[in-house]
């Protein structure tokens, strides 16, 4: 696949990966993308996941056609894109690797070896020439490692974004880029919002026509909508609106009063509510809802004086990632002391500009006359 007229695509598609990064799970699989230059010099953008060396080596060679690469540039040392520097070095022994000081000490621990004698270390603003190409590195850290560089291409105005502008899925399956760019984006880099924010601000003053990203496919086309959909989930900002009600349930009660909400809020005229069964629905999912939504209400049972436990995982998965600027509603449930609400609430208590709502519905076995005012007051302060 030719990207231009001198930039292929080298990458692989994985089907056979059951979680990525040990967690996620990826029904239609990942692609772990690779690119090469083809100029006077020729430069190797990563390498790929560990299983997929003999492919990845065979389609580097059939885009050379006879000719060895120069430079293998390493943007990122997670191993879905390191895994096969050695295989590269040991292919193509008169080759330099190219990337930044704290790759190399990562080199070292993966591989017992830094390339002192074939390197070359780069920094924010450093450049090589290929001979038409010409390159430049953007530091990029915490997007998602701190070794991270973003390389850009003026010839060709190609930013090569490593992890960023990824998604899962391999290529050979077409869906829609927004829903796994998003769970993608939230689940691995969204802790790191203010490191991609400034990166963005760097990548404002380049002239870009298409994204390489590592994951997901070559964004050639209206690249403001990306790059957009980048800022506001970078910033916090709110993606959609509506309502999301994230919610475990033990008997089904809990799981009565988020149903009862969320039919409420649409007859009161809400235009999404997005319920989620933390305990049914992949958690990532979950947790991608939560930061797209502006507001969330928090449905749980008091459980070991504590919260249910996938609410507990789920408030987590939040908190982690600097979970912020929302309005937050509470629905507990408790037989005989419900005291859900408070864990939450200690729990979220370090999170920036959280605004609870004044009602707090709170259940004690099943619903009653007063839950269900309650609920009706939870709804029109969701609305407001
Ligand atoms: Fe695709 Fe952070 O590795």
């Amino acid at each position: 696949m030719n990207i231009t007229n001198d930039i292929k695509y080298i990458g692989v598609n994985d089907h056979k990966v059951d979680l990525f990064e040990g967690q996620y799970d990826v029904p239609n699989g990942m692609a772990y993308n690779s690119y090469v230059i083809i100029d006077e010099k020729i430069a190797v953008m990563d390498s790929v996941d560990k299983n997929f060396g003999d492919e990845w080596l065979g389609n580097l060679k059939d885009a050379l056609g006879g000719a060895k690469p120069d430079y293998l540039i390493v943007q990122h040392m997670e191993p879905d894109h390191s895994a096969n520097i050695t295989a590269f070095a040991d292919a193509y022994p008169d080759a330099v690797i190219v990337s930044s000081a704290k790759s190399f000490d990562m080199m070292k621990n993966f591989f017992g070896t830094d390339f002192a004698d074939r390197r070359m270390i780069v920094k924010e603003g450093d450049t090589l020439s290929l001979g038409k190409h010409n390159l430049s590195f953007v530091a990029a850290p915490m997007v998602h490692w701190p070794e991270v560089i973003f390389t850009y291409d003026s010839t060709d105005k190609v930013l090569f974004s490593a992890d960023a502008f990824g998604k899962f899925g391999a290529l050979d399956v077409d869906e829609e880029w927004a829903c796994e760019a998003r769970r993608y984006y939230i689940g691995i880099v969204g802790k790191y919002g203010a490191q991609v924010q400034s990166v963005l601000k760097k990548a404002a003053n380049l002239d870009i026509e298409t994204i390489c990203p590592l994951h997901g496919p070559i964004l050639t086309e209206n690249l403001g909508y990306y790059i957009d959909l980048y800022n506001t989930w970078s910033s916090y900002g709110v993606e959609s609106e509506g309502v999301n009600i994230a919610y475990t349930s033990v008997y089904g009660h809990t799981k009565e009063a988020a149903e009862m909400l969320a039919a409420k809020l649409t007859e009161k005229g809400c235009v999404k509510v997005a319920v989620n069964d933390l305990a049914r629905e992949d958690m990532a999912e979950c947790v991608e809802d939560a930061f797209r939504y502006g507001k969330i209400v928090l449905a749980t049972t008091t459980y070991n004086n504590d919260v249910f436990p996938f609410m507990k995982e789920f408030i987590n998965h939040l908190t982690e990632r600097n979970f912020q600027n929302k309005t937050v509603g509470i629905i507990e449930n408790g037989s005989w002391a419900p005291t859900a609400a408070k864990t939450i609430k200690s729990m979220l208590e370090g999170c920036k500009n959280l605004t609870f709502t004044d009602t707090t519905v709170s259940i004690k076995s099943a619903l009653n006359d007063t839950n269900m005012a309650q609920l009706d007051a939870l709804a029109d302060e969701m609305l407001k």
